[in-house]
């Protein structure tokens, strides 16, 4: 496409907090979509590794870092210049959304990150034990805030592509394999609504399923942890406790299983880190895989938007949702070196980009199963080579994350005043809209595949046959 159409206007300042992957790729998008002051344009970030792309553009570059004890200070100025709303776009690692996201809102600045970040050192603090270090508690603080202070300037809390795109992906799906079960339904207006529709269909769960076929053009060194996206947020979230949104259909929950005291009860937690969590699942390209359980916060959103409950607030049904993320080859080989080397991590860190990578998709999309016609896969099969073509700095996973900042921030400028909102309560078509022209390939499957295919032909193992999209079959044990 050559003539892309313009979004929207940014009338006030434009503050990017962290300049790495994300930031890098979004910045062409944010060029090409919107009518903004780039005089009034700031990047912060410690790092300058990538300052030429912005000095070379003219856009202002702090190096520093925002803290907890100069967020207030630093940004106040920055975001409030002049006339016009200003729009804080939120792309850094260890600064924490929610200080950062309610200091916008009151100051009546447009807000929008990908991920309920911490402050620095959240991720490793064991001092709370794991259902402090949950994602489940940091989304609890996110929701807290929304109750606290209904309404008011929009803040859009975690729209990348997962968390993010993919919650407009299950609704797109649901819609899809709803019609084509011939359910007699009208398309929901209200998160009920939609609840009811999954109930209907018979969705007994969804995976985030993704796999990540990009391969490097030199093999992964020893001792290097490789990856497609920032290594530190991958490290961030594996180590944290896996986490899944917990469905109603479950007969059997692990040992290591805990559910929560407070809150919304969606989820549950295992003690064990995500990344070294193992669960059967399903990509269109390469068929049946091995993903991580990875936590996140889609996983924990997803499964509370599409809870129904009785009269007394009890749950009557609620889809299991969770990752299931096989990563590019060489992050793959980074946690088996990671976890074989007593959980040490690996001090060399690198991020391919766009250049370093030789081919590969980044399938990315849902899985949403257990119901009449089995499985459905919906989702976005972009390749490094269409990527290159679209816009620079960035790879296939980056701009699936980027396309889709790029959406939650047309969604924000039409809807000013919407408070605080997950990637869930949306308009999902309009932001899909924005976003499809950089999705690459977005297509439905069908499959036959079952988490139970295939078991015992050498060993015995623990299979539940009467109930094959149970956890238990689908968690690698
Ligand atoms: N929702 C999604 O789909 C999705 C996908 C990818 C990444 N993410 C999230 O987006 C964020 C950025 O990812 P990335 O791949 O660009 O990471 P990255 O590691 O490439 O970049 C992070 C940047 O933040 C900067 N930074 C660190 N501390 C900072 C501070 N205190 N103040 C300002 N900047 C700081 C770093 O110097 C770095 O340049 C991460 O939180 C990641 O988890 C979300």
């Amino acid at each position: 496409m050559t003539d892309w159409p313009v979004h929207g206007t940014i009338s006030g300042p434009i503050v990017m907090i962290g300049f790495g992957s994300i930031g890098r790729g979004t910045l062409p998008l944010i060029e090409r979509h919107f009518k903004f002051d780039r005089s009034r344009f700031v990047v912060i970030d410690p790092d300058d590794s990538d300052r030429r792309l912005l000095d070379e553009r003219g856009i202002t570059y702090i190096q520093a870092a925002v803290t907890r004890e100069n967020y207030r200070d630093m940004l106040k100025p920055l975001l409030t210049k002049g006339e016009g709303q200003g729009f804080c776009v939120n792309l850094s690692v260890d600064t924490s959304s929610l200080d950062i996201m309610e200091f916008c809102r009151e100051i009546g600045v447009l807000y929008i990150d990908t991920v309920v970040e911490p402050w620095l050192g959240f991720y490793w603090d064991n001092s709370g034990g794991a259902a402090a270090r949950s994602n489940y508690a940091l989304r609890e603080t996110v929701l807290a805030a929304k109750r606290r202070n209904p309404g008011g300037t929009t803040a859009v809390s975690c729209c990348g592509a997962n968390p993010g795109m993919v919650s407009w992906f299950v609704k797109q799906a649901l819609v899809n394999v709803a019609s084509d079960m011939g359910l007699d339904f009208e398309e929901p207006k209200t998160r009920e609504g939609w609840a009811a529709l999954m109930h209907k269909a018979g969705v007994k769960g969804v995976h985030i399923a993704e796999r990540d076929t990009q391969r490097a053009k030199n093999p992964k060194p020893a001792n290097v942890f490789v990856n497609t996206w920032s290594v530190e947020g991958f490290l961030s979230e594996g180590m944290q406790p896996a986490e899944l949104g917990w469905g109603t259909h479950e007969k059997w929950m692990p040992e290591n299983g805990r559910t929560h005291e407070s809150g919304c009860g969606a989820a549950i937690y295992l003690l064990q880190p995500g990344a070294n969590t193992r669960v059967r699942s399903w990509c269109p390209t390469l068929g049946a895989q091995y993903g991580f359980l990875v936590t996140h916060n889609e996983s924990i959103s997803i499964a509370d938007f599409f809870t129904l409950r009785d009269d007394a607030g009890k749950p009557i049904y609620r889809p299991t949702c969770h990752y299931a993320y096989h990563p590019a080859n060489d992050a793959v080989l980074s946690l088996h070196e990671l976890f074989g080397n007593g959980g040490t991590i690996q001090e060399q860190h690198h991020i391919l980009d766009e250049h370093e990578i030789v081919d590969g998709i980044d399938e990315l999309g849902v899985l949403l199963f257990g119901h009449s016609r089995n499985a459905y896969w919906y989702g976005s099969q972009l390749s490094v080579e269409e990527t290159r073509r679209l816009a620079p700095y960035q790879n296939a996973t980056g701009m699936q994350v980027t396309s889709a900042v790029l959406a939650g921030m047309v969604w924000a400028l039409e809807n000013p005043n919407a408070g605080i909102v997950e990637a869930d309560e949306m308009d999902y078509k309009r932001c899909l809209e924005v976003q499809f022209p950089y999705l690459g390939p977005v297509r439905g499957f069908y499959t036959d595949w079952k988490p139970t295919d295939g078991r015992e032909k050498l060993f015995p193992e623990d299979v539940d046959y009467s109930d094959p999209w149970q956890f238990r079959n689908i968690l690698v044990r």
